[in-house]
């Protein structure tokens, strides 16, 4: 089939990059010409693991596209997808502006009958909103179905996802329209739920905000852990065994991050009072998660007292490895608290490094080795679970910092491995080790 893919962030460059792979004829348009000339040069402008040798091999097989020219994007396809940015406006709803902009540009420059889809995560009844958008402004002649597909990759791995996703949802008013959706995704054997447009676009809020919850949930349960005693390896370990619950979503941490979670949750919550139906649950999920993101600090604060002066290495600022997206990252907010505090502060990433300068220029040293980030350290933040960090051996922080006193915020080492070495190593819902091998209070 010929398709557009219209905004090369990460959804719209996978799937671009994949529907060429399994063998359509793809174009990527995006307004940003620097970007389209990375791409057609063979270079992906995000970090994700198994996109660029797809991404060149299906340029040289003439497959896939890159413009910046709207004509040549829209005039002529069997389906356009839309997949361009739903930021947040201050008020936590879903800015729909690209949307809407992208909506007027196609239907501008159609010459042939289409399919739309929309791929961005768009509040309820975006689909028709663009369905009307697009009738007023299109040749009359034309006829247009809009339809909503929302997507459900991962950051990091979102090639993998794509191919073995656990389902493919298509919400439509026509029939002909969702069967070649199917036909589309047909090769993926992914099974696939056909339903209507209002109920494609909940499934995504919805899934989003019930796996943020499991987070949050697991999140309180740790806390809980943390003061009576019990280990939330163990607690999470035991629920997860059950099928209804399930093992995965279950790692407590310093909160969930990225640009999916923090958005969707808040625009349903939104959208949930905007039908005069508070969602208190979810506005919870969301406090909770707030609350966590800055136990890390409060937790030193707690130990050292004023954190003025003090060295302090933060080790990954990706909201989570193998990306280097540092959208609404923890990080984020424990560098700034840290800085707030006077302290001085080093970050470590493997990737994501040049994003997280642009948001905090000079008043953190970054590096891209975990050596030199907790030479002469106080305290180890620990913010992301790269590998790196797993693979860190224990002992070199107490031979290259101050004062081994490590905060995993992430839980990336065992009890068990930390009892072994002189360090203070504290984490989230697991007891406190300390080299000597007594208790340190939290409370
Ligand atoms: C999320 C969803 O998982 C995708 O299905 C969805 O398509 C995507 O949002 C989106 O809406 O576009 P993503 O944000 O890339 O994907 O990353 P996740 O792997 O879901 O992780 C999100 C955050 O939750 C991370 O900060 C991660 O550290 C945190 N997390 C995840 C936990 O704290 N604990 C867990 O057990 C799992």
């Amino acid at each position: 089939m010929k398709v557009t893919v219209a905004g090369t962030g990460y959804v719209g460059l996978v799937t671009g990059v994949c529907l060429a792979d399994l063998g359509h004829h793809v174009t990527c348009m995006d307004v940003q010409e620097e970007k389209i000339n990375l791409l057609k040069a063979g270079y992906s402008p995000i970090y994700e693991t198994g996109l660029e040798p797809i991404l060149q091999k299906n340029i040289a097989n003439g497959r896939l596209h890159f413009t910046t020219n709207p004509k040549e994007a829209y005039a002529q396809n069997d389906l356009i997808f839309i997949t361009v940015g739903t930021p947040e406006n201050p008020d936590g709803t879903a800015d729909l502006q690209y949307v809407e902009r992208v909506a007027l540009t196609i239907a501008g420059q159609l010459e042939d009958d289409v399919i739309v889809c929309m791929k961005s995560t768009v509040p309820v009844g975006t689909t028709e909103k663009v369905q009307k958008i697009i009738e007023q402004n299109k040749p009359p002649h034309l006829a247009v179905e809009v339809v909503s597909n929302p997507e459900f990759l991962r950051e990091g791995s979102a090639v993998e996802d794509f191919y073995y996703g656990d389902r493919i949802v298509i919400g439509s008013r026509n029939q002909e329209a969702a069967a070649t959706l199917e036909e589309l995704y047909s090769p993926l054997q992914i099974p696939m739920i056909k339903t209507d447009i209002r109920s494609a676009e909940m499934i995504k809020y919805a899934s989003n905000a019930f796996l943020a919850t499991k987070i949050s949930f697991i999140n309180e349960i740790s806390t809980l852990c943390e003061k009576i005693g019990a280990n939330i390896d163990e607690v999470a370990s035991g629920i997860g065994s059950d099928r209804r619950i399930g093992p995965h979503f279950l790692q407590a941490g310093i909160g969930y991050g990225g640009s999916c979670f923090p958005k969707d949750t808040k625009a349903l919550a939104q959208l949930a009072g905007n039908v005069q139906h508070p969602f208190e649950l979810l506005e919870a999920v969301i406090k909770v998660n707030n609350r966590q993101q800055s136990l890390p600090v409060e937790k030193a604060k707690h130990l050292l007292g004023s954190l003025q002066g003090l060295k302090v290495a933060v080790l990954g600022i990706a909201f989570k490895p193998k990306t280097d997206d540092i959208r609404e990252a923890a990080s984020i907010k424990i560098i700034t608290e840290l800085l707030n505090e006077g302290a001085i502060v080093t970050a470590y990433d493997p990737v994501a490094i040049p994003n997280a300068e642009k948001v905090f220029g000079e008043k953190v040293m970054f590096t891209d080795e975990i050596r030199e980030a907790i030479l002469h350290a106080d305290l180890a933040i620990i913010a992301t679970e790269w590998d790196q960090i797993k693979m860190f051996p224990l002992y070199l922080y107490s031979e290259y910092m101050n004062d081994a006193l490590i905060i995993d915020g992430r839980n990336c080492y065992s009890l068990a491995q930390a009892k072994r070495h002189e360090i203070k190593y504290i984490s989230i819902g697991r007891p406190v080790e300390q080299g000597d091998g007594s208790p340190v209070s939290l409370n």
